[in-house]
């Protein structure tokens, strides 16, 4: 493979989305770790529903509406604050804390984002945690108003980054982005950060009840869709060694 750009998905992949875990678990202890559960299944449901139905709404229409519904489903009463409060962490999610290590190792590439969330969203995360000093380039699909995995979304990055889909190495933990990314013609690579077995093993050990379970099994197993990624690793510390296998 002759590799000139590596890009990232951005939610899940860099930057952990379930770090809002601590905000939602002080606004309503014992339910913090199902609000960014249901929360997320919710908000990637309402992207694709959206895009179906040709209603685009940007990223942070989405991930507020799939706040409200999840905070409703669950029965929980809230005030304007408390939501701005949990709404305001997604400007400041965590980094993968191997993140900034390995793109600062690979920068002999052009390195880019490319991901559903709004440009505003994606330009106060990537300050926020530096990684505007490593990337290239940050691509919201909102240029072309829908979502991943629509070819459409994957399409911005030859037309941005002047790199054809042969010569793309695109990163993504979510097994439905590195689905749509292999089915549009882009190498892939998928981290899997937890394998079904480890899953498997961690709700045997656990006390969680399982629907709390099961939200995480839907995200790391990867999905039939017909398309299998080219490389697996486990975490963004791997990267490095992928990339520099292949010719640049
Ligand atoms: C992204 C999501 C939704 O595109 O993971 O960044």
């Amino acid at each position: 493979m002759n590799i000139k750009a590596v890009v990232f998905d951005a939610y899940g992949t860099l930057y952990d989305v379930q770090s809002v875990a601590d905000i939602t678990e002080d606004a309503f202890p014992g339910y913090g770790e199902i609000i960014t559960q249901v929360w997320r299944i919710k908000q990637l449901e309402y992207t694709w529903l959206r895009s179906l139905m040709r209603r685009y709404e940007d990223f942070s229409e989405v991930t507020r509406d799939s706040l409200a519904y999840t905070l409703a489903s669950l029965g929980l009463k809230y005030g304007d604050d408390t939501f701005a409060r949990i709404i305001d962490k997604y400007l400041h999610l965590d980094l993968y804390p191997d993140a900034l290590a390995a793109l600062s190792a690979i920068k002999d590439r052009k390195l880019a984002i490319l991901s559903n969330g709004s440009p505003d969203m994606l330009e106060g995360l990537v300050c926020n945690s530096g990684l505007d000093r490593v990337l290239d380039a940050v691509i919201s699909v909102d240029a072309r108003k829908t979502f991943k995995p629509s070819p459409e979304a994957y399409m911005l990055i030859e037309e941005l980054l002047h790199v054809p889909p042969a010569e793309v190495l695109f990163i993504s933990s979510n097994p439905w982005d590195v689905c749509g990314a292999k089915a549009f013609g882009l190498n892939v690579a998928w981290i899997e950060r937890v394998t079904p077995e480890a899953m498997a093993l961690a709700c045997l050990e656990s006390e969680t009840l399982p629907p709390l379970t099961m939200f995480k099994i839907l995200r790391t197993q990867m999905d039939e869709l017909g398309v299998a990624p080219d490389h697996r690793i486990h975490g963004l510390a791997e990267l490095p060694a992928l990339v520099s296998a292949q010719r640049s």
